[in-house]
Parts: structure tokens; sequence; C-alpha cells
């Protein structure tokens, strides 16, 4: 498939935007301070099961970093759990499941921080991917 350019110009802290690229979807969250801050704490605990994304067919070289990301404050993703494929949600806010706020996978309950990394002790083996991107200009990001 063609790369695809996504305008962030108006991506708010906090907000999501989402696109297709080769039939699945791409999230772009433009992180808060409060969201980033909470990744080095997850890092810290031992709920994450790779929070050092040691995986690393679960994103690119420039993005296996502590924000998974080339920005730190713009996080990219494949939008598609690493269980079985379903959508997680996006939970900008704390939610019961979720104290942090972060994705929540309503199949079968696998749940990933604004990072993408997944918790320990669901059904989800991997992080969330970050697929291969770019930076065309402060506004405009091309994923593929
Ligand atoms: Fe997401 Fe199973 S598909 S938890």
């Amino acid at each position: 498939g063609a790369p695809v350019q996504i305008d962030i110009s108006k991506l708010e802290p906090g907000q999501r935007v989402v696109r297709e690229w080769r039939g699945q979807p791409v999230w772009v969250v433009r992180r808060t301070p409060e969201m980033l801050s909470g990744l080095e704490k997850l890092a810290a605990g031992n709920v994450l099961a790779d929070p050092e994304s040691e995986n690393t067919n679960q994103q690119p070289g420039y993005a296996q970093n502590a924000h998974r990301s080339i920005k730190p404050e713009v996080l990219v993703l494949i939008g598609t759990c690493t269980h079985l494929g379903c959508s997680p949600t996006y939970n900008p806010q704390p939610t019961v499941q979720l104290e942090q706020g972060g994705f929540f996978c309503p199949c079968h309950g696998s749940m990933f921080d604004f990072a993408g990394r997944v918790y320990r002790s669901v059904p989800a083996p991997t992080n969330l991917v970050v697929p291969p991107h770019s930076y065309l200009s402060d506004a405009v990001i091309i994923i593929g």
C-alpha cells in the first residue's frame, strides 16, 4: 500500500486521530505531560510485560525508546490488539480497569498504556505495533 500522510497540526493534547493504512487503523495521539509522566511510573513498577520494548519486532529502531516514538509527545501505533486483532478503545481518562488511562481491548480485556505497552497477565502477548513513519514537517506524519 501507498504511504499515508496524517496532518497533526490540529491535534490537541490528549486527542487521538485514526487513519487507515494498508487496511489497518493507525492511531496518532498527542500525549499530555501527564500521560508522559505516567509512562515512567508504569515502567518503574512491575505491571508491564515488556516495559523496555525489548521485543524489537514491535517498533522500528527509532521508536525503541522510553516513549516508543520519534517525538515524546506524539504516539503513532497500529490500533489492532496483538491478541486476536480486535480494536482497543482509547481512554484518555482513568477507567475502572485502567487507573492511568490507556487502551482497553473489549474482546478479552487486554490493557495497554499510552505507549501501547501491554500490561502483565492479559491475553495480548506483546506491545502494540509502531508502524514505520517519519515527519514530512512538524505538522505532517508519513506512515509507511
Ligand atoms: Fe484483544 Fe483478545 S483480541 S484481548
